[in-house]
């Protein structure tokens, strides 16, 4: 089977993509797949990277980053020029793919733009379609669809830019509230607030990455993730979910916390008991039904002291980097990386 790997890309979560792009690159049998390997650098040229797996990781606290300079692209300052390679037709490869695996976290990847590409192209691809991709995407238009489909979201406020906040509307959500643009990603431009006297900061970083922004309510809670699978047949399951445990001293599940600073545990699967486990399941495979996903998807939420199960959000490409949920938390539930990335790519090829 040829495959193509697309990662990077637009969004903020670039070097995140690249990471997860790594992971997959080094879990496809070469017996299997011949593999073409595609980079979108952040202003969205795309070029053609003979990507070594090895280079797509983090080094310390630098991350990578998918470069265009002149003729040449670096991956990551000091890595293997010699590696990659520009190449002006690297849109027109994807035709002679059979299948791509795009591996992009966010924006212009992750809600429905590059699916609507290949869709127009005919090109079979791993994941959610158009309108899952756009509707998870959106941290608005999930929880409309969510809580119309009998599930419980959080409380929150919708802000267009431009519009004020209410102190009516804090008043009801209670404090601390969290700030978030909303269509991101790893929890990019994402604020927890404390006090009134620092929304306006707080609103004003998430408008720097979307005209429109979240303000939720804290919800007191485990944090829970689940993992969706949909097999070539149709068949829809859900893995063992997984609880994140933050470091005492750790306020919340940020950017830092995910992928720089050692300050998360996680229990696979979730000490929650036999019946909440199978009442995670059925609600994120109720989720992905209700979104209209295909292929796979993560969903996140809170599970209240009341044993209250409220979506946080829906992920329709989540990370697949060496530290990610998904790729664990299937791995836990007996299907080990190579497999997933073969049932995923047979679904799309279905
Ligand atoms: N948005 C990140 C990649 C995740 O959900 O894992
Ligand atoms: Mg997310």
């Amino acid at each position: 089977i040829r495959i193509g790997v697309v990662y990077g890309g637009r969004s903020s979560e670039h070097p995140i993509s690249v990471l997860s792009a790594g992971s997959v690159l080094a879990a496809l049998d070469p017996a299997k797949y011949e593999v073409l390997t595609l980079g979108i650098t952040r202003k969205g040229a795309w070029v053609r990277t003979d990507a070594d797996p090895r280079q797509l990781q983090i080094a310390g606290s630098e991350l990578p980053e998918v470069h265009s300079e002149g003729t040449g692209i670096v991956l990551r300052p000091g890595t293997s020029e010699a590696a990659v390679f520009a190449d002006s037709s690297a849109l027109a490869l994807l035709d002679t793919v059979d299948v791509v695996f795009p591996v992009l976290h966010g924006a212009y990847g992750e809600d429905g733009t590059i699916q609507g590409m290949l869709e127009m192209a005919g090109i079979p691809y791993v994941g959610p379609g158009v309108l899952a991709s756009a509707v998870a995407m959106d941290k608005l238009f999930t929880k409309v669809v969510l809580e119309a489909a009998g599930l419980e979201v959080g409380e929150y406020v919708v802000l267009r830019r431009g519009d004020p906040v209410l102190a009516a509307d804090i008043e009801r959500l209670g404090l601390p509230v969290f700030v978030k643009p909303a269509r991101g990603g790893s929890s990019v431009g994402i604020s927890k607030v404390r006090s009134y006297a620092d929304l306006a900061e707080a609103v004003d970083l998430a408008l720097e990455h979307d005209s429109k922004v979240l303000i939720e309510a804290a919800v007191t809670g485990r944090e829970i993730e689940c993992g969706v699978l949909q097999d070539a047949d149709g068949t829809v399951s859900a893995s063992l979910p997984a609880e994140i445990r933050l470091r005492p001293d750790v306020d919340w599940y940020s950017f830092e916390a995910k992928y720089l600073d050692d300050a998360t545990d996680f229990d696979i699967p979730a000490d929650v008991g036999e019946r909440m486990v199978r009442a995670i399941q059925d609600a994120a495979c109720r989720i992905f039904t209700a979104l209209e996903c295909s292929g796979l998807a993560r969903v996140d939420f809170f599970v209240t002291a009341a044993g209250t199960l409220i979506v946080n959000e829906v992920n329709t490409m989540p990370g697949f980097t060496p530290i990610s949920m998904y790729p664990k938390m299937w791995a836990e539930s007996g299907v080990p990386y190579p497999e997933l990335i073969d049932r995923l790519v047979a679904t799309a090829l279905a």
